[in-house]
């Protein structure tokens, strides 16, 4: 357990992009409130999760992690839960079909809501107004009102965190991700790109496998893991109240867990010596992710390696780069080199997503898809070339078909941006430029296990 710490003891250290709220009556009012209602994660949950993540840190296992960049009052719809579960499960199915490792599901959903902003304020003609900051803190519309923090709205978004939960519960044990059904997770949309056709071929090959089982005596039904699959929510710990609201004390070990959910992270802007954000993330189980852009140095990382994980847990952490196409190669290395020589237990994860947004032409924030894909390919170069293992993706994505990220088989031009444009804060990738990149995924695994083999002969 951590040394000195309590689930309010990071109010005396630096904290960036916390919300200011109005009347500290009205906030404390909502943080009791919070503090009755029930976990909506076990810490037993949160460390099934932490030692599947263990067997990643040993290079037997690969992270998917994805959904939204912020989940919206608006779009909370059991339909686009649903979605984007499937599209999550296509891509777990290629990756383990490809690479013959186990992938570990985590969504970034079930409380995605606080968004860190690089602009305080924003401006539209005349009116300036304080930025959007997420549902769980201020509406999105452009108005004076919608744009105060309230802290009412952390309520709202627990129980919309409660109800998705539930739903990714009953999907992921209750029949829906049975591999038999894999046929049926095809979406309708997804038929104009030439990767569902690929995806059908591995569904087929699938099925004959099974048929194969059976054919043997080995029944697919008594088999759990063939019926059903275990699926992790994470998000941003980034709106401290929230989170030490919902800190509660492990029955069985006496330790703190943050039941907001299984996997916590830090972001890029949040994630240095001295942050509230790490001194509260230092103290809790859960496992815990660190976003590392192109300003983190190494001694800071080896630093905070040594705060948030002093024990060296295989699994408790998740470095997540995000350093942009063309800036992957450069930067990485010497992340990853005094990692390698401290001996700290990591997953390597890859964000592809935050290094890579650029304005298009028609003014709204894009993300190029060839630059995700040339970004996943450095990542994998410096792991092949360092003899680490590429342990994980972080991606923004739904199962709807939007057009938020320029490119991809069913190419989205520049001019097409708008049409379903619809994200509450950065460009996804939509359904089928997530299968499609989980196809060039495949290819990236295969190409380490390789290289593996041969260092082996
Ligand atoms: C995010 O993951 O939504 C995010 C804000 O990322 P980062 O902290 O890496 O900028
Ligand atoms: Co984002």
């Amino acid at each position: 357990m951590a040394k000195n710490w309590t689930p309010d003891g990071w109010k005396a250290f630096e904290a960036k992009h916390l919300p200011k709220y109005e009347d500290p009556a009205v906030l404390e009012a909502a943080e009791k409130t919070l503090a009755t209602y029930p976990p909506l994660v076990f810490a037993g949950e949160a460390r099934a999760l932490q030692a599947e993540l263990a067997e990643v840190c040993h290079g037997r296992g690969f992270l998917l992690q994805g959904g939204d960049c912020a989940e919206s009052f608006a779009e909370f719809h059991p339909n686009n839960i649903r979605d984007t579960f499937r599209v999550l499960l296509q891509m777990a199915v290629v990756l383990t079909f490809a690479s013959k490792q186990p992938v570990v599901k985590v969504g970034r959903m079930a409380g995605q809501f606080a968004k860190p902003r690089s602009a305080p304020t924003e401006s539209q003609g005349e009116m300036e107004l304080p930025s959007y900051f997420g549902d769980i803190i201020n509406g999105i519309e452009f108005q004076p009102d919608s744009r105060m923090n309230d802290p009412q709205r952390m309520i709202r978004a627990y129980s919309q965190a409660a109800a998705t939960l539930n739903l990714l519960r009953a999907f992921a044990g209750g029949g829906y991700a049975n591999l038999r059904q894999v046929h049926q997770w095809t979406l309708e949309f997804m038929g104009r790109s030439p990767w569902a056709e690929k995806f059908k071929d591995i569904a087929d090959r699938i099925g004959e496998a099974l048929d194969f089982m059976e054919a043997c005596g080995i029944d697919p039904k008594t088999v759990p893991q063939l019926q059903a699959t275990s699926f992790y929510t994470s998000h941003e710990a980034l709106l401290l109240p929230y989170e030490e609201a919902l800190t509660r004390q492990d029955s069985l070990t006496g330790e703190w867990y943050d039941t907001s959910a299984h996997m916590l992270w830090i972001g890029d802007r949040t994630r240095f010596e001295g942050s509230a954000h790490v001194e509260y993330l230092r103290g809790v189980g859960n496992p815990i992710g660190m976003k590392c852009g192109p300003s983190l140095e190494p001694d800071a990382l080896l630093q905070m390696l040594d705060t948030l994980n002093p024990g060296r847990v295989p699994g408790r952490m998740t470095l997540i780069s995000r350093f942009g196409h063309d800036k992957v190669e450069a930067g990485l290395p010497r992340l990853v080199r005094a990692v390698q020589r401290e001996g700290h237990p990591v997953v390597w994860s890859c964000d592809p997503m935050h290094g890579n947004i650029i304005k298009s032409e028609s003014g709204l924030k894009t993300r190029p898809f060839d630059r995700i894909l040339s970004e996943v390919k450095g990542f994998f170069a410096v792991h092949r070339a360092e003899g680490t293992h590429a342990g994980g993706i972080h991606i923004e994505m739904t199962g709807q078909d939007v057009t938020e990220c320029t490119g991809g088989a069913v190419a989205i031009t520049d001019e097409a941006l708008s049409s379903r444009y619809r994200t509450h804060c950065d460009p996804r990738l939509n359904a089928a430029q997530s299968l499609e990149l989980s196809f060039l995924l495949a290819e990236m695994l295969n190409l380490e296990a390789e290289q593996r083999r041969a260092a082996a002969a």
